[in-house]
């Protein structure tokens, strides 16, 4: 039996959970969790605010953890090998979108959270396809919001071929944004941080942000007007939009990461006489994934941490909600 947390409605606390897991696919592999981020998705996911979370929920897809099994047709990953393990748990593998490397966005694709149990536990499986190795100088302690919310904005970087010479606004300065600074510092981009917070100036600066705004001033997004080649959003609410497609450059992007759930509401004359796009991504491929990890090794780039045990899960969801976290709270043994 695996020992978990699980919420037994929506809105519902955490309590421990077992479940039996099964007989160990061929093709999947089972992680003793040592530790878990807690994503923003994993608080949508125990309201139901998607209306696609089943209950008992077990959150959780920010684990790193070592191979505790490994399924018989499993090739490249061995026993006891320290990986991660993020949204995806596994991949049809035949679509064009698996085919062509596109791996986050086949269509089939399943959750490691939906319709399973994920990461607050002591074990977790999946295919061994969404699993990628822990390379030599990730520190694993702090590595795990990097499977989620660090991929989410790694991302974006890659498919849209960020040039370092780019100017790049960060919209929300939590788990998401903070990893989106340190990347696009090391990447050599000029970052401003988009803030509520006004605490959180002084920090994002500390980050490796060089400039801030606050996120729901007019006048000071009007005052950063024509400047950015991409601006990311990372927040789940309403801001004015239309201000922010206002501070793009022509042939810029505003890229949202941030599953907000308020249709958009964009003037499109301004897109059309700058030639400014919008779009969204789901998290990465596990080559992307892989990529980042190299990146963030070679750039000694860490996620900001702050860690509870598996025990106290309910009081690190509780000071998540109430933004105070700073930046990313995972759950460690
Ligand atoms: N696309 C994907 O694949 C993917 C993957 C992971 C997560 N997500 C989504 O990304 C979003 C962020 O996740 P997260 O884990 O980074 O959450 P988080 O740590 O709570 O950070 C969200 C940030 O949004 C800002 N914010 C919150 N309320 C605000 C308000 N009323 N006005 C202005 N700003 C506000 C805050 O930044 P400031 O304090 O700096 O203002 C906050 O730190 C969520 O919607 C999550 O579901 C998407
Ligand atoms: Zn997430
Ligand atoms: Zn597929």
């Amino acid at each position: 039996m695996f020992k978990a947390y699980a919420a037994f409605e929506p809105g519902g606390e955490l309590k421990p959970f077992e479940y039996d897991p099964g007989p160990l696919g061929t093709h999947d592999v089972e992680i003793d969790v040592e530790h878990c981020g807690i994503c923003h998705s994993d608080l949508n996911m125990l309201n139901n605010d998607w209306a696609f979370s089943q209950f008992p929920l077990v959150p959780g897809h920010e684990v790193v953890g070592t191979l505790s099994a490994v399924g018989k047709e499993v090739t490249g990953l061995q026993l006891g090998q320290r990986v991660g393990l993020g949204w995806h748990s596994r991949y049809c593998m035949t679509c064009s979108s698996c085919l062509e490397g596109d791996h986050n966005l086949c269509a089939t694709a399943e959750g490691v959270i939906v319709g399973r149990h994920g990461g607050f536990a002591d074990k977790v499986r999946a295919n061994a396809a969404s699993v990628v190795p822990l390379p030599e100088g990730v520190d694993e302690r702090s590595a795990g919001p990097l499977f989620c919310g660090g991929i989410t904005v790694f991302n974006p970087m890659v498919q849209f071929d960020l040039k370092p010479t780019d100017r790049v606004g960060v919209i929300g300065v939590g788990g998401l944004g903070h990893m989106a600074i340190k990347f696009l510092n090391a990447w050599g981009c000029e970052v401003t941080a988009f803030t509520s917070s006004e605490a959180k100036r002084a920090e994002a600066l500390e980050l490796g942000a060089h400039r801030t705004v606050d996120s729901r001033d007019a006048a000071a997004i009007e005052a950063v007007a024509g400047t950015y080649d991409l601006i990311l959003s990372t927040v789940y609410v309403k801001l004015d939009w239309n201000g922010y497609i206002a501070a793009l450059r022509p042939k810029g992007r505003l890229h949202y990461v941030g599953a907000t759930l308020e249709p958009l509401d964009l003037g499109v004359f301004p897109m059309i006489m700058g030639q400014r796009s919008v779009s969204a991504s789901p998290v990465g491929s596990p080559a992307t994934i892989a990529k980042m990890l190299a990146f963030a090794a070679r750039h000694a780039i860490k996620p900001v941490t702050e860690h509870f045990p598996f025990d106290r899960a309910n009081e690190a969801l509780d000071r998540l909600r109430s933004g105070q976290a700073r930046y990313r709270i995972v759950l460690s043994r």
